[in-house]
């Protein structure tokens, strides 16, 4: 029998228009819940809200939202609070990647990245936790494996989901006495259009900041639906004892 673990459970993902978000937002409708999607690509959520409803029969709403933009994380918690009244689960994914030599890299760059990977998420939990201790719910956030290891040319990115793993762990502990639980995720490469358009930094570039995935091929990447998964497990009763993780899912690419 196919899992039924949302059923009558909400939840919130952010970054839902394409990539990991989208893919999570599939295979949590898959198993029944009702979901509100929010992103800056307002076309693309709306498409994947159509794809939920026609493909598993949920209710999805799409909701615009600018992770740079404190206001708009909280007019998003408050919307997908009206339309339902409460709040399962919180997938905090949306995220930006950029990459250059350290030294060509401004303090308005880095301050974009920590906003939009790390500050949104101070901001969305801060307005979620009242809904969120009141049904006992759950915060999963995308981190990523270079907030474990670090990588070259992209310390801003690196930096800032090291910063979601160290909140993570915090507010586990915090929450804990009230019944949140708090996880992340460490995706290594996955084939999304987070990467679209970079090229090679330098001639050392991918030698030093590409590692292949020991299950897959030299220069194959894992699929967003490779990762779902995990956020499925994390966001469901099954992971009830789970709180304060922190789960690769890489294939393998960082270990050995
Ligand atoms: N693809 C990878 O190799 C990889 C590896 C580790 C971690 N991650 C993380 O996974 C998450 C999802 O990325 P993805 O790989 O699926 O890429 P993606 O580009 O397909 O998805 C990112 C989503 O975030 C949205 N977004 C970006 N900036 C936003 C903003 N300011 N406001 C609202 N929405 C915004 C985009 O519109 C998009 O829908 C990110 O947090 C990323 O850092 C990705």
């Amino acid at each position: 029998m196919a899992l039924r673990r949302f059923d009558n459970k909400v939840a919130l993902i952010t970054g839902a228009a394409t990539g990991i978000g989208r893919a999570t937002a599939l295979r949590l409708a898959a198993e029944g819940a009702t979901l509100i999607l929010a992103d800056r690509n307002v076309e693309g959520v709306e498409k994947v809200c159509a794809e939920a409803a026609t493909s598993f029969g949920v209710r999805a709403d799409a909701v615009g939202y600018d992770a740079a933009d404190t206001a708009s994380a909280r007019a998003m918690v408050d919307k997908a609070l009206a339309l339902h009244g409460r709040l399962d689960s919180l997938i905090n994914n949306a995220g930006i990647y950029r990459r250059d030599h350290f030294a060509k890299q401004t303090g308005d760059e880095w301050a974009l990245v920590f906003r939009i990977n790390l500050e949104s998420v101070f901001h969305i939990v801060h307005q979620a936790l009242p809904a969120l201790a009141a049904s006992r719910g759950n915060v999963v956030s995308t981190a990523s494996t270079a907030g474990i290891d670090g990588i070259a040319y992209a310390a801003a990115y690196a930096a800032s989901k090291a910063g979601i793993i160290a909140m993570t762990k915090s507010l586990a502990t915090e929450y804990a006495p009230k019944g949140v639980r708090f996880n992340a995720i460490c995706p290594g490469r996955v084939r999304t259009e987070i990467g679209t358009g970079l090229q090679p930094i330098d001639d050392q570039d991918p030698a030093i900041s590409v590692r292949p995935s020991k299950l897959l091929g030299k220069m194959e990447t894992g699929e967003p639906e490779d990762i779902a998964g995990a956020f499925a497990y994390l966001a469901s009763d099954d992971a009830s004892y789970v709180s304060g993780a922190v789960i690769v899912v890489d294939g393998a690419q960082t270990v050995g």
